[in-house]
């Protein structure tokens, strides 16, 4: 089965921190107020809320990867 991955863009996320509210298993600030994602791989429970996350960053810096 395909495994989610997540990656934060560095250069596009302005800490907006919409993710961190929606999903902090997943998405966690930096020292920089920027997001990272603290786990790349995505379990199955939380797929729905970081695709949810993806859609709502107004900066469109969320990157979702099945593989
Ligand atoms: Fe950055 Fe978007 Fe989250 S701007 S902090 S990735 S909501």
């Amino acid at each position: 089965m395909p495994m989610m991955h997540v990656r934060v863009n560095p250069e596009k996320c302005q800490g907006h921190a919409r993710c961190i509210a929606a999903v902090p298993e997943i998405f966690e600030e930096d020292e920089q107020g920027h997001s990272f994602a603290r786990d790349e791989q995505v379990p199955a429970d939380l797929v729905d809320a970081v695709r949810l996350a993806e859609q709502n960053c107004p900066e469109l810096a969320i990157d979702v990867t099945d593989d």
